[in-house]
Order: structure tokens, then C-alpha cells, then sequence
């Protein structure tokens, strides 16, 4: 019996060469592992704007369905029942505009939700996405306090401050608000690129985010390798790639569980 048990899984495994899901305990929780292709920093670039030229999404569509991503992402990771009290540091740019939206939906997901947004930028998308943080009961919190000081009053931390755009050194003015995420102690999810990482070759400084959680957007870019990101948790989402864009790009991402928005790439 074993025997053909072992046979019957080297088989499986073989099928599925490229990728091997493992269903955990719970049922629920679905991890995949298996040779991915990870973006260079162009390639991410060249790909989002085939998106919107191409494809021709608008970048509110693909915003929000990232930032919902982000958003469930986190929930299943840190639900709300345990880590009631989020706060969400946006930067000025897309990167910041999906915590913007990730924002509105952990408070409809139930979380008390707080923003920190610097730096903002003028146009209609994003004070449109920041008016209705405001409609939908999120706090905002001009005055980030000191890092010791967050876990009196945030359990979990979102880091939506650069995303695949960003090139190192981090500007003076947003220097104290990284610091902050980095020194804080609490677990920090990062959307897309942890801030402060080259997006290809990762941290740089021995001073660097070192976060809980990582929401790689549309496909994963080089500094998400496993020997980057070691035990940090890693999902994908942003479930809207055309399928000639994966092809056009090699790219081998896992499937998606069903109708989910995320999927967990390690545990
Ligand atoms: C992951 O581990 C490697 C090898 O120890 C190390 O060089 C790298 O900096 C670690 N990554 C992070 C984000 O700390
Ligand atoms: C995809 O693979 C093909 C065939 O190996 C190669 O010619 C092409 O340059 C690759 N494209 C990218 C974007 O890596």
C-alpha cells in the first residue's frame, strides 16, 4: 500500500512539475511553491503600461483590484478578530494609491483602520480614493508617532510607501516615515516591493525593512526570491493579467484557488 502511495505521489509531483500546491490543515490555507519567474525592474514598467495601453485599463480599475488583494491578503494572514488596529503608510505614488484602496476595504473587512499619507499627491484619482477613505470611518493620522510608541495603538502596520518604480536612496522627507515602519516592532505587510528594497536586488543596508508579509502585485519582481525574502510570508494577487501577457512575459504563476484574489506563494 505505501508503496503505491509513493508512486501514486512522485506521479502527482511529476504532473505537476511546475507547481506543487500543498493544502494545510485547515483546508483553506493553500500554498504553492515552484519555479517562478520573477520581474526585473523594466520588465515591470513595460508590462503596466501594456496594461493600459494595450489592454486599455484605466488605472483605477487595476488599483483596485490590487488594493483589494492587498486587503484580503492581509485579512487572512492577520484577521481583524486578533489584530483589530491597522495602519496604512501611503506614499505619493501608485504604490500608495493601492493602500489607499486596500485601506476602504479592511474597514469594510472590519478592521479599525488608520492612514498615514504624507506626501499627496493633486489629482482626482487620488483625492478621490483618499475622500472616500475618510467617508468610509478610516482615521488619518497626520503626525506619525514615534516607532516605540505605534504598538500602544496598531497591531499590524501596511507598507504601501514605493512600489516597482522605486530607486534607491529614499528621499530625506520620507526617510523618518521608513525608519518608523522599520523600528516599529510590529508585523508589517509590504505591497508589492517591502520600501526601501532595490527591486532587484533587494535590502541594501543592514537597516532595512524586514517585513511579515509580502503582497506581490501582478507577478513577483526579482527581490521576492525565496533566498531574499527568507521567512517572510509571500502571496500574489492582482488576479487581472491578460493571458497574452503571461505569455508574452514566460511568466509561471501559480493558479488562483476558485475565485480568490490571493494566493499564498510560501507559508
Ligand atoms: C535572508 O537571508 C540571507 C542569507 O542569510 C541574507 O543575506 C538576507 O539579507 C536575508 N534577507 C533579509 C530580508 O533579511
Ligand atoms: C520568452 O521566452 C522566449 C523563448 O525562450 C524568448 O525568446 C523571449 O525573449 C522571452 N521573453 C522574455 C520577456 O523573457
Amino acid at each position: 500500500m505505501l508503496f503505491f502511495r509513493l508512486i501514486g505521489s512522485a506521479l502527482l509531483l511529476r504532473v505537476a512539475n511546475v507547481w506543487s500546491g500543498e493544502v494545510m490543515a485547515t483546508g483553506i490555507k493553500q500554498c504553492s511553491s515552484g519555479r517562478i519567474r520573477y520581474l526585473t525592474q523594466s520588465e515591470a514598467a513595460n508590462l503596466d503600461q501594456e496594461l493600459f495601453n494595450e489592454y486599455k485599463f484605466s488605472v483605477d480599475q487595476l488599483m483596485e483590484l490590487a488594493g483589494l488583494s492587498v486587503a484580503t491578503a492581509v485579512a487572512r494572514t492577520y484577521p481583524p478578530s486578533t489584530y483589530q488596529s491597522a495602519l496604512i503608510i501611503c506614499g505619493p505614488g501608485n504604490n500608495g494609491g493601492d493602500g489607499l484602496v486596500a485601506a476602504r476595504h479592511m474597514a469594510l473587512f472590519g478592521y479599525t483602520v488608520a492612514v498615514h499619507y504624507p506626501k499627496r499627491t493633486p489629482k482626482p484619482l487620488y483625492e478621490n480614493l483618499f475622500e472616500q477613505c475618510k467617508r468610509f470611518g478610516v482615521n488619518i493620522v497626520e503626525k506619525l508617532p514615534p516607532a516605540q510608541d505605534l504598538a500602544n495603538n496598531y497591531k499590524i502596520l501596511v507598507d504601501a510607501l514605493f512600489g516597482f518604480s522605486f530607486k534607491p536612496p529614499v528621499r530625506d522627507e520620507l526617510k523618518p516615515v521608513l525608519n518608523t515602519l522599520i523600528d516599529s516592532g510590529l508585523p508589517v505587510c509590504s505591497v508589492d516591493i517591502p520600501s526601501g528594497w532595490h527591486v532587484e536586488k533587494g535590502p541594501d543596508s543592514s537597516h532595512a525593512l524586514k517585513p511579515a508579509m509580502l503582497i506581490s502585485l501582478s507577478a513577483p519582481k526579482l527581490c521576492a526570491r525565496p533566498e531574499i525574502l527568507n521567512d517572510t510570508k509571500h502571496f500574489l494577487g492582482g488576479r487581472f493579467l491578460p493571458p497574452e501577457i503571461i505569455t508574452k512575459y514566460n511568466l509561471t504563476l501559480p493558479n488562483y484557488p476558485a475565485q480568490d484574489q490571493v494566493v499564498q506563494l510560501s507559508c
